[in-house]
């Protein structure tokens, strides 16, 4: 919807994948799991595993570069770039700031969001507002994590279920009929913030021999339940949204979900009752990749001509925190 006859469109999307493939048969060797439950349980085949010297921020630049381009942007004109991760390069600075000087945005103001894997979903609508404001015109988002660096790799109920990557997109203020941003619904509820975590190395618990000793710097999480509040929020994030924008679940062209397991897209795919087909999936490729799930995705869908204009499509995300959200688009 368009404030302050203001309207915002994605200008460019582009994404990153490091060049490591590890394959599900690769992981047998590391702990005790096997391709058949991986795929049966996941949809995961494969995922990307990035270089010791490319943190998130070189992932998210890289991304950031090709979304420019396809925008015929060049790093100088960006005024605001937003990262959502939850594996920053440093505990601070931030690590937009990090993207910032690898790219040379030398005019951009520079923020990160630290919303696990709803992060882009938050962005696109933070990055949204602060265009309809007029207090940018335009703004370089970017979900990257190098979700390697905090997974144990001895601990099998995790280390199937990530991957690295990242993506980007370009938001830029337009004309009232030509805006492509219609609406978003966030959500978050910090009492389940013990299912899915890092429980060590922050200031609750700081970096000691004993973190290290008990594993803590690891991501932990209670999948099964997970899985239930995931499927939930999701559908409630995004039938509120179609809501909002007064549209008919059958307009949707594309739901691009958040990439965690094929079962929980296929659940909330028939709950919402959009056809299976129109659910786009690409974790059989990189696994999740948290808050680079939804840009990867969206990137691929563009360049890859499945999109026309007039076309909408739905990002709904679900993740730590908890938070989830969605993002109704309609293509132009
Ligand atoms: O990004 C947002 C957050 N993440 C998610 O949305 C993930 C949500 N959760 C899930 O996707 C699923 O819960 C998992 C894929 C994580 C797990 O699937 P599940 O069907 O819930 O399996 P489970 O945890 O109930 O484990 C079933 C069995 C257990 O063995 P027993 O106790 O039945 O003997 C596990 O020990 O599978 C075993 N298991 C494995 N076996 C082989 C767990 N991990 C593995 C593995 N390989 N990698």
């Amino acid at each position: 919807m368009v404030y302050n006859g203001i309207g915002v469109r994605i200008a460019g999307t582009g994404s990153y994948l490091p060049e490591k493939i590890v394959t599900n048969h690769d992981l047998e060797a590391l702990v005790d799991t096997n391709d058949e439950w991986i795929r049966a349980r996941t949809g995961i085949e494969e995922r990307r595993i990035a270089a010791d010297d490319e943190p998130s921020s070189a992932l998210g630049a890289e991304a950031s570069l090709r979304a420019l381009d396809a925008a015929g942007m060049v790093p100088e004109d960006v005024e605001l770039i937003i990262v959502a991760t939850i594996t920053p390069d440093k505990i601070f600075p931030n690590t937009a700031c990090f993207v910032q000087k690898r790219i040379g945005a030398k005019n951009a103001v520079c923020f990160s969001v630290e919303a696990a894997c709803s992060g882009f979903v938050y962005i696109f609508s933070i990055a949204a507002s602060m265009i309809q404001t007029g207090l940018y015109k335009n703004a370089l988002i970017i979900g990257t994590e190098k979700l390697s660096s905090i997974i144990n790799w001895n601990d099998r109920s995790t280390c199937v279920l990530f991957g690295d990557g990242a993506g980007a997109a370009v938001l830029a203020a337009c004309e009232p009929e030509k805006n492509t941003y219609v609406c978003s619904k966030l959500g978050s509820d910090g009492n389940y913030s013990d299912i899915l975590h890092v429980p060590g190395g922050g200031s609750c618990c700081p970096m000691s021999q004993k973190v290290l000793d008990e594993n803590l710097q690891y991501l932990a999480m209670s999948g099964q339940e997970v899985f239930k509040l995931a499927v939930n929020s999701m559908v409630a994030a995004a039938s509120e949204t179609i809501e909002q924008a007064g549209i008919e679940v059958d307009a949707v062209r594309w739901l691009i979900p958040h990439q965690a397991n094929t079962r929980i897209i296929k659940s909330v795919a028939k709950r919402l009752g959009v056809p299976e087909e129109r659910a786009f999936i690409n974790l059989t490729k990189y696994g999740n990749t948290s808050a680079a799930t939804i840009p990867i995705a969206l990137d691929e869908i563009v360049k890859a001509n499945l999109v026309n204009a007039g076309d909408y499509m739905l990002f709904v995300a679900f993740g730590g925190g908890l938070t989830w959200g969605a993002n109704l688009i309609k293509w132009q």
